[in-house]
């Protein structure tokens, strides 16, 4: 039976993807040992200095409100990271910092999203989209990508579903789960498209500094005239593996942004802001650790890719990001049972394509988001149960 509160659900609230990352985790939680590739957090722990950034911020008694958008002195600091390291012109009024890049994604959405709204989804995708769409009454509709272009984006996929209502596109690159990156000449073309039907765009460049070499990104509001008609997204979890301290960032025209600051205060008031002082050391503090955690994804990422191949599964070569979105078809599973039979048999954690709105049910993400020897050893793990099942068959 369910409860009075449950029957007196907003229609708003519709059913989405959750259950399989629950079941994931509660058979997780019973098993003595677990090689975790499944979640997009990363194993570093944040960099000593921002943890102190954070601690001299509480003993200095940095813990009252601050002004919705966020610190000025972080907004300034974002601001001019943006421009120096992508070339992106936004002054700091221009910046909303916000309870990582999902509390955004939500702002976004609120500020921009009618009912009936179309918005055109990279896929597959991040899921949150899905959910922050439906919340404003608008409609996802997936973009898709194929393993056979390395799930690159191609811009005659999206202009085949732009209709009349189509209000924005949401270009995620690299993307989640897959780790495509759109090349430059690519980005060019999306932004002939959306000035053609005239749509907006959401740039979600939260993995942009975890690119591979030879690929390379280019970011959207560069482009002539893009910035009226973009919000730039970023923030700190993947970057700086600050995934627990909830800071992210929208950067848009100052008008938009001075519209969305009552409704972000509403949302959470501020950022945490404790937080906001260690993403201001982060952001101005030595970057030897990120360059660290980047050449450690990146010798991961070529011994896994080289191992896959060598246990004859294949995969969309990722451009950047910490994923390897592995077809498993040729075991004869589905994905989720793949992933359950694989964590329950094993212990080793990979979620299906099948969370990240794949209807496939042909994939996994594998995160490597472990160190290399245990990244092996789940490898081998792998290899041993489909092999097992194999046998089995
Ligand atoms: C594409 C993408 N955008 C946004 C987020 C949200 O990140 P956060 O809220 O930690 O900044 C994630 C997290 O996995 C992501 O993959």
């Amino acid at each position: 039976m369910t409860s009075l509160l449950h029957d007196r659900l907003a229609p708003r609230i519709v059913e989405e993807d959750g259950a399989f990352r629950s079941k994931m985790l509660a058979i997780a939680a019973d098993l003595p040992r677990v090689i975790a590739l499944g979640r997009g957090d990363p194993d570093f722990h944040t960099p000593g200095h921002i943890a102190e950034a954070a601690k001299a911020a509480i003993d200095d008694n940095q813990h009252h409100y601050t002004g919705p958008t966020g610190l000025p002195a972080l907004r300034q600091a974002i601001a001019a990271n943006l421009r120096g390291e992508y070339g992106l012109d936004y002054d700091a009024n221009e910046i909303i910092v916000t309870a990582g890049v999902q509390e955004s994604i939500m702002l976004c959405m609120l500020g921009l999203i009618s009912e009936g709204d179309e918005v055109l989804i990279t896929s597959p995708r991040f899921t949150t989209y899905d959910t922050a769409v439906h919340l404003c009454g608008g409609v996802p509709i997936p973009v898709p990508t194929f393993e056979r272009d390395d799930f690159a984006l191609d811009v005659a996929e999206i202009e085949a579903r732009i209709t009349p209502k189509t209000k924005m596109f949401v270009l995620v690159s690299p993307n989640n789960p897959t780790g495509a990156v759109t090349p430059p000449d690519v980005i060019r073309q999306i932004a002939a498209l959306a000035e053609k039907h005239d749509i907006l765009i959401i740039a979600d460049e939260i993995y942009a500094k975890l690119i591979y070499p030879p690929h390379e990104h280019l970011s959207f509001a560069t482009l002539p005239g893009m910035k009226a008609r973009t919000i730039t997204l970023n923030g700190f979890s993947k970057t700086y593996a600050m995934t627990g301290w909830r800071v992210g960032y929208m950067a848009a025209p100052r008008d938009f942004v001075d519209k969305l600051t009552e409704p972000r205060h509403t949302l959470s008031i501020n950022t945490c802001t404790v937080s906001q002082h260690a993403a201001l050391a982060a952001l101005t503090g030595p970057q030897d650790d990120m360059q660290m955690m980047y050449d450690a994804y990146a010798e991961r990422r070529a011994w896994l890719m080289e191992a896959l191949s060598a246990a004859g599964l294949s995969y969309g070569a990722p451009g950047g990001a910490f994923y390897i979105y592995t077809n498993i078809s040729s075991t004869g599973m589905t994905a989720p049972e793949f992933c359950e039979g694989l964590l329950r048999e094993t212990g080793v954690m990979v979620f299906p394509g099948t969370m990240f709105g794949d209807d496939s049910a042909d994939y996994i993400r594998i995160s490597y988001l472990q160190p290399l020897p245990l990244i092996k050893e789940a490898m081998g793990l792998i290899q041993g149960f489909i092999d097992s099942r194999k046998d089995a068959a």
